[in-house]
């Protein structure tokens, strides 16, 4: 009988325990980076109705986050500031005030629990109030070069309060570089640099931008973050962060971008990340409110499909909730 010389797949795929034998891609708690919020004040605890599970902490009660997440072996959170609307203006001026609140939650956090790994975004965005990434030019373009210096500046401080991972998600042209130069000037050689090297400009960002604010007033972010449609110009950006000293690499969004995590991987040695955004998260929930979809499983599917197209860590607002299915 013929059928019985074919290959047969599914034997291998028969009881629980041939599965977990020959499955080939795993999740852990310490491959994902948790993207956390804070706000001014103290006991905040201010739910995103856009992102359920999410919120905006205050120092005191993201401190106790922090820990909490170290303890169910997150390694690593991404830090977000959310400022009123006074406190920002063209230039981003807040993010160079010392003692400005990522700095004070930065040195908080590294004082209280040392161990964690802590992240920050360097971009302009929650601090401008036009919502760009970074300073406009006199036709409302963001200037590159004086973005540049600005980002720098944010870099230091941000390095001096305590961040371990500084992660420029601006797309200016030359940031990683520049920024590694800064660092080094300043004897912050041991400070490592996570490039977002291919962020597109998704309509994925949306949840995001209301909760921070940063919707931006005109026009969109297409002048410097880069075209769906290009995959090829994701390797030019990887070879440029490569040889401006980035020490690891991201993409974003993850799911409709999983060919370019694809590609890197081929392409560089370095730890490679992705970020499960705030749309790709909020579709889900948003899905499974309506009784549709089953969010715990679709997440972890949505997940393991990142890690299984050559990420090594992804940031994820879903972290805490696959946390404990994470075994199966
Ligand atoms: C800002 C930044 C954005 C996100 C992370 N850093 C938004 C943007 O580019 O407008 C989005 C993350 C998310 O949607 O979860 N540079």
């Amino acid at each position: 009988m013929e059928t019985l010389l074919q290959r047969r797949p599914r034997r291998l795929r028969q009881t629980p325990a041939l599965r977990e034998l020959v499955q080939e891609t795993f999740l852990r708690p310490s491959q994902l980076v948790v993207p956390l919020f804070v706000v001014d004040g103290e006991g905040e605890k201010q739910p995103v109705e856009s992102l359920p599970g999410v919120y905006r902490f205050s120092i005191d009660t993201l401190t106790q986050k922090v820990i909490e997440l170290y303890e169910k072996g997150i390694r690593a959170v991404d830090l977000f500031p959310v400022l009123s609307s006074g406190l920002k203006d063209a230039k981003g001026s807040e993010a160079l005030r010392p003692g400005n609140l990522l700095t004070r939650t930065l040195q908080h956090l590294k004082k209280e629990i040392p161990e964690m790994c802590l992240m920050v975004d360097v971009a302009l965005d929650p601090y401008t109030s036009h919502g760009h990434d970074g300073v406009l030019d006199v036709n409302g373009a963001v200037d590159n070069d004086r973005t540049l210096e600005i980002l720098a500046q944010k870099s230091l401080l941000l390095a001096e309060a305590g961040a371990d991972v500084l992660a420029p998600s601006d797309m200016m042209d030359g940031r990683v570089g520049f920024i590694r130069q800064a660092l080094d000037d300043h004897g912050l050689q041991h400070v490592s640099i996570l490039s977002y090297t291919a962020k597109y400009a998704s309509s994925l960002y949306g949840p995001f931008r209301d909760l921070v604010g940063s919707t931006p007033q005109k026009g969109d972010k297409k002048g410097y973050q880069m075209n769906p449609a290009n995959a090829r110009e994701a390797l030019t950006e990887c070879q440029l962060d490569i040889e401006e000293g980035a020490d690891m690499l991201l993409v974003k969004p993850a799911l409709h971008y999983l060919d370019i995590l694809a590609r890197l991987r081929e392409e560089t040695t370095l730890p490679l990340a992705a970020y499960h955004v705030s749309g790709e998260y909020a579709m889900v929930l948003a899905a499974a409110e309506k009784g549709w979809l089953d969010a715990d499983q679709v997440l972890l599917e949505q997940l393991i499909s990142i890690k299984r197209a050559g990420a090594d860590l992804i940031f994820t607002y879903a972290a805490e909730r696959v946390l404990e299915n994470l075994q199966s």
